[in-house]
Order: structure tokens, then sequence, then C-alpha cells
């Protein structure tokens, strides 16, 4: 068998080759996914992608597990990283380990991500030191969409700079395996890329982070709206709808099922 991608060997990119990543939410998307990138992120964005919420804060943990064990099913090479949803860690060091710890057994999945800077430091070394390898998530973190005011790219005004370099840096020191940098300015996020020695994971952020990574369904041009820091490399909207007007137009003239497609 195929052994998957390590948590040290994501780890040990930091200043190399750049890390690939995408979002992936189930089994056949994620098996694409798995023939290309290093780690594949099971995001509780799926809340807003997948289930039609406006926001991941309803995103309940039960629905990462279901989604995480189909994407753990559906691949063998990537790190499957999971999200910890709104409400499960925030708490406590010991809250937060309960539910990483039952996203891991439920799934398979080989680490979690949270969301937050230095006020997550001490959970981070509680998991990671207890068997739990954890991504940390700073700059634009979309479970504090309402503290913030919306979804508001970070680090606009210099002087808040400082407290996101902090951020990172608190993550890193308390063990966290790599970071993601979401809608920062570019320069703060190549601050933060140099602060750390852990590679950063950049979204609407720079290239010269260590890594990238896109909502998959937002890249494929299945979303009708994306945010300006998304390039579509596909168009599967139009393509979808294209194939469900065929069939529709062929159901109703009778023309399918044809001659191929039913049993003599
Ligand atoms: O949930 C998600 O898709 C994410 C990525 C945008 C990093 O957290
Ligand atoms: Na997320």
């Amino acid at each position: 068998p195929i052994r998957r991608m390590t948590v040290p060997q994501i780890r040990a990119k930091k200043g190399g080759e750049p890390i690939i990543s995408l979002t992936s939410y189930h089994a056949h998307t994620a098996a694409i996914v798995d023939k290309y990138a290093d780690f594949i992120l099971v995001g509780d964005s799926l809340g807003m992608v997948m289930h039609g919420m406006d926001s991941t804060i309803g995103v309940p943990l039960d629905l990462m597990i279901m989604h995480g064990r189909a994407v753990v099913r559906g691949t063998k090479r990537a790190l499957i990283v999971v999200d910890m949803p709104f409400g499960t860690y925030e708490e406590s060091p010991n809250m937060a380990f309960r539910n990483a710890a039952k996203i891991m057994k439920e799934t398979a999945c080989g680490a979690v991500k949270l969301e937050g800077g230095a006020r997550m430091a001490e959970t981070i070394h509680f998991l990671t030191e207890r068997g739990i390898p954890v991504m940390a998530h700073i700059g634009l973190t979309p479970q504090s969409s309402h503290v913030m005011g919306g979804f508001k790219t970070q680090g606009r005004d210099e002087e808040t700079w400082a407290a996101h370099i902090n951020d990172a840096v608190a993550v890193a020191d308390a063990g966290a395996f790599s970071l993601v940098v979401e809608g920062v300015v570019e320069p703060l996020a190549d601050k933060i890329t140099a602060a750390v020695d852990i590679p950063t994971i950049g979204i609407g952020a720079s290239a010269k982070c260590d890594g990238q990574i896109l909502v998959l369904e937002d890249m494929l041009g299945l979303n009708p709206w994306v945010p300006k820091f998304v390039k579509k490399y596909g168009d599967l909207g139009p393509a979808i709808e294209r194939a469900v007007a065929d069939y529709a137009e062929e159901v109703k003239t009778r023309t399918f099922p044809g001659e191929d497609h039913v049993y003599r």
C-alpha cells in the first residue's frame, strides 16, 4: 500500500517546493485531488458550499465527521486534515481534545485544523502533546466573522501587522505543524511566512507562502460568485447546466433512453 503523506513530511517542506492543497468534501472529487495534493482539507466551508448555509457558524461536528470519512475513504496518498467546526474547541483544551479525538477516531484523518492565533496557543500545545497534529489558521478567520463584521481582508492597516505576526509565532511555538494564512494583504503574508519555521499555506495571501489552498468547488467554477483571490481553473457550473438541459430535452422528446441504454 502507498503510504500517505505524513505531518513531519509536510512540516519539512518549509522553504522548499510549494505545498499543493485543495479542499474536498466527498469521495469522488477527493480521489482526483489525491493525485496532485500533498494534503486535502475537509474544510468547514462545506457548510456554505455543499449545504447552502450563509456562514460556517452552523456547521455541526457530525457533518465534518461524515464528509471527513468520505474523503479518507476516497484517497490514499494525501494527508487528510479535517476542520474543527465553531463551538467544538474554543472553550477549553479539554473540550478541544475530546472533539479532535472524536474526529480522528471516526474519520481516520491525519490532523485537525482550528482557527485562531495566540488565543489558541495553549490548546494547540495541549492537543499536539497528546498525539493530535494541529494546523492553525489565522488572518481572516470565517468563524469569527460576526466579530470582524463580515469576511474582511486583514492587515490593510499596517498597525495591525504586529498582532497578526504575533499570532503566527504563537501557534508555531505552541506546536502547530503548519499554518493557513487567509485573506491578508500580500506584504503581511510575506512577513508571516518569514517569521515562522512552519509552512504557511496561503489563500488570498501571497505566492511566497510555503503552499497554497483553494476551495475546490470555487476553483472549478461551480460557485456563481467567488472572491477576488479565487482563480477559476474550470467552468463546471455551465458544463453541468448544459448536461442537465440536454438530458431534459432528450427525456421530453423520448430520445433518451435510446437503443444503447435499454435491455433487450
Ligand atoms: O473551510 C475551508 O475551506 C478553509 C480553507 C479556506 C482554508 O478553512
Ligand atoms: Na475552514
